[in-house]
């Protein structure tokens, strides 16, 4: 196994990831979707901002902004030494390093956090 995760942490994607992920053509992105899981991720922000329509659901969504982001930080060094230290099991063609990785990571929490709270009082 490549990582051991203890529990399940609050690692969220882009739009562009979830586009590459899940084949998302421009037409799909115009229908309504329902992201189920979408935790820390950035997708429903990005789509909100771009005019699309998303509703994300998570058992993360009970915990406050600032316990999100405790949670991430609590993790994100630690995952990002164990695939640091596993390079070979990663495919590096999207993050194209270690640093890079984390970095995208940290940029999509702070997307996610900045909408989060007027996000989930959308209706
Ligand atoms: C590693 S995060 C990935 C988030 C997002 N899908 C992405 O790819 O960026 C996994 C998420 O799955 C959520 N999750 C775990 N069990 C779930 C369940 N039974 N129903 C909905 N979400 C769940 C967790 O709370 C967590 O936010």
């Amino acid at each position: 196994m490549a990582i051991k995760l203890e529990h399940v942490v609050p690692f969220g994607r882009s739009l562009g990831e979830y586009q590459a992920m899940f084949d998302l053509t421009p037409c799909d992105l115009s229908k309504r979707i329902l992201g189920v899981g979408d935790g820390p991720s950035s997708f429903n922000a990005e789509m909100t901002a771009l005019g699309h329509f998303v509703l994300s659901i998570d058992p993360l969504y009970r915990f406050t902004r600032q316990e999100i982001k405790h949670q991430f930080d609590a993790v994100v060094d630690g995952i990002i030494a164990q695939v640091s230290s596993t390079p070979a099991d990663w495919a590096w063609t999207y993050h194209k390093s270690f640093e890079d990785l984390k970095i995208n990571r940290m940029a999509v929490l702070q997307t996610f956090l900045a909408d989060y709270v007027q996000g989930k009082n959308q209706k």
